[in-house]
């Protein structure tokens, strides 16, 4: 059978390296797992508390609102308030989605069609890409950069016919680690203005900062919100990855189109993960702070042991991953092939950079998902595995 919108999708590369990861750990070999990003620190307990109570209430198990509870949207505005000073319409600006993956997709879906063009950043979160591809638009990649370069090609894309409806940006990004100050969403929404395109930002790592960084929202510039919207989300900042809440915010036109086609799409999040949800909103700052520590610490120890055995690579200052050029001595064999000798020789998992696109073939992708003593160990596999640092 054809199935015309997915057979154009290429094979996952991760899947590769999960399944070589599968059957060393049924062959009973130790792998320490840093290739998936995906959380190992527990949700705060007084949210699990208040997800149990509220599934033991009858009345939270009905159909929910597909927008979200208003109190669950009051309480993202509340938090962008306190962190970021935007004050955001709960009922305009604000809409619920499972999670900033599914929201960002149906996003893409009411904003381009056959015959619009998006510009992705590359390398990228491969559903950045996919998003405006499965929605029938032209995907132009630009290469993510904090600096001007990244406007230049910019400005390459909106010169060129048809000139792109939707500009996706995400930092601190992954997988390259790139952060930015307000000047450069400054100068993205001056742009925007300009040439007349929307900007989606996801803003995952929103709050997975470190050494005194705090990355802006793009809701901070002014007049923004006539051109941008934003995905904020639970999964990393809090910890809540498999409770699948997020939020798009912004301009409320477009929030208005996705509240449309989500409300023919779904019912809304089961009610009790948006009730615990307002509580992680509310009273969630301080461990919002500890799941921050905690990745820094484990980035430290990862960057020292590497540094130390004689790999160089950046301390990033956001987000949960290290994104580490593959060392000189390695480097002709490409990220796919140095990640499965990883995998064999060290016993650790990473993400091969081609994953993220053709320019992230140098690099390998670290998360930093296991404790800190799991990476220590990973850190001397590593040293015994490249004997030609
Ligand atoms: C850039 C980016 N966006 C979105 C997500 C997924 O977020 P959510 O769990 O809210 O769908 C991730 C997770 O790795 C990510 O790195």
């Amino acid at each position: 059978m054809e199935f015309r919108r997915i057979d154009a999708l290429p094979p996952y590369v991760f899947g590769t390296v999960n399944q070589r990861k599968l059957e060393a750990r049924r062959a009973g070999e130790d792998i320490i797992d840093l290739g998936f990003g995906n959380p190992d620190i527990p949700s705060a307990v007084n949210v699990v508390d208040k997800l149990i109570e509220a599934a033991q209430n009858p009345r939270n198990h009905r159909y929910s609102v597909s927008r979200g509870l208003p109190n669950l949207r009051k309480a993202a505005a509340d938090r962008y308030w306190r962190r970021f000073g935007v004050a955001l319409d709960p009922d305009a600006e604000v809409i619920a989605t499972i999670g900033a993956k599914e929201g960002l997709s149906h996003l893409l879906w009411v904003l381009v069609q056959p015959g619009d063009v998006a510009v992705v950043p590359e390398p990228s979160y491969p559903i950045h890409i996919y998003a405006p591809g499965l929605a029938g638009a032209e995907v132009r990649r630009v290469p993510v950069s904090a600096d001007t370069t990244y406007f230049e090609r910019l400005e390459e894309e909106v010169a060129r016919a048809p000139r792109p409806r939707v500009v996706i940006c995400a930092f601190p990004h992954n997988p390259t680690t790139i952060c930015v100050d307000l000047g450069f969403f400054q100068r993205l929404v001056a742009m925007a203005h300009e040439h007349g395109f929307l900007v989606v930002h996801d803003f995952a790592y929103a709050d997975v900062h470190f050494d005194g960084y705090e990355p802006p929202s793009i809701l901070e510039v002014e007049g923004a919100k006539e051109v941008a919207v934003e995905l904020y989300t639970l999964t990393k900042g809090h910890s809540m990855a498999g409770w699948r809440m997020g939020f798009c915010v912004g301009n409320r036109e477009a929030i208005a189109a996705l509240a449309k086609l989500k409300s023919y799409l779904d019912y809304g999040t089961f009610q009790p993960i948006q009730i615990a949800s307002i509580i992680a909103l509310n009273e969630g700052d301080d461990h919002v702070a500890e799941v921050r520590e905690t990745y820094e610490r484990r980035r430290n120890v990862l960057v020292d042991g590497l540094s130390r055995n004689g790999w160089k690579v950046e301390r990033p200052s956001g987000t949960m991953f290290l994104w580490a050029p593959i060392p000189d001595p390695y480097q002709e064999q490409g990220s796919m092939a140095f990640t499965l000798d990883l995998l064999d020789r060290a016993k650790v998992a990473v993400s091969p950079g081609i994953g993220f696109g053709p320019s992230g073939d140098s690099h390998v992708r670290f998360a930093l998902v296991e404790n800190e003593h799991r990476i220590s160990q990973a850190v001397r596999g590593i040293r015994k595995a490249l004997d030609r640092l």
